[in-house]
């Protein structure tokens, strides 16, 4: 069952506070866990229309490293204030209104050796990814974002995953961008941001997978408890994913 590219690691985590807290856990990271300048990934910017001042958005702390090849040996978690005036719209704002207030982990990126196979194999299954695969020339990685990890008919859970690949080459690079299944756009941080905003206002919020399916593989469990499912009911599970993803993409086309 376990191919190449389903070998994943943490990349990083990302962590939404409220702006009261935003400097707070920047000074707690930057004491606790001992980071230089150096460990500050990135500091993102932003001045929102109607302001005068610069806001800061998110910073990206290292916290660690461990042995391996150069550049994928850390642990980063990166931390989103909602930067947005009051009297504008914040999907930030809301999630953590939604979840309890101070600060939520929102999502984890997982790596893998080959984001256009896991890609294209968990789309073949009826996951769902609210962006393409964007390409962040800063960090030099391909990532995508998938839907929200929620049951059906319930509010936003503001949980998701990033998939990414680290280092792409050129050639890969090349083939993305020359394949129309998995087109790419040339954004960074604000490409996750605005698609998320966008899904936060319009209160369409894509789930991991469409709740159709989620009543499917429901009920093929029919009840059992997990210690009872063997591998032909995981069989009988992808079949109707792939059912599913299959039927799905010929209503859309
Ligand atoms: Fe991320």
């Amino acid at each position: 069952m376990k191919k190449p590219f389903m070998n994943f690691v943490v990349d990083h985590m990302t962590f939404l506070v409220e702006p009261r807290f935003y400097p707070v856990t920047y000074a707690l990271f930057r004491i606790i866990f001992g980071l230089g300048d150096e460990d500050i990934i990135y500091n993102k910017r932003r001045k929102w229309p109607g302001e005068n001042q610069e806001k800061s958005m998110t910073f990206a702390a290292r916290l660690g490293r461990y042995e391996g090849k150069p550049g994928l040996d850390q642990s980063i978690i990166a931390v989103v204030q909602p930067s947005e005036p009051e009297s504008q719209p914040s999907h930030v704002r809301e999630m953590l209104k939604t979840r309890g207030g101070s600060a939520h982990w929102q999502h984890i990126a997982l790596r893998t050796p080959d984001l256009i196979s896991f890609h294209q194999y968990a789309a073949e299954r009826g996951v769902n990814f609210i962006t393409p695969i964007l390409k962040d020339a800063e960090e030099d990685l391909i990532q995508v974002f998938s839907g929200e990890w929620k049951l059906p008919q319930m509010p936003p859970s503001g949980i998701f995953f990033e998939f990414v690949q680290r280092n792409p080459s050129k050639e890969l690079l090349e083939k993305i961008s020359s394949n129309r299944e998995a087109f790419f756009r040339d954004k960074t941080f604000l490409g996750l941001y605005q698609e998320k905003e966008a899904e936060y206002q319009s209160k369409k919020v894509r789930p991991f997978i469409d709740d159709e399916l989620f009543f499917e593989i429901e009920k093929s469990l029919a009840g059992k408890p997990i210690w009872e499912l063997k591998s032909q009911d995981f069989r009988l599970v992808e079949e109707k994913m792939k059912d599913y993803a299959r039927s799905n993409k010929a209503t859309v086309q």
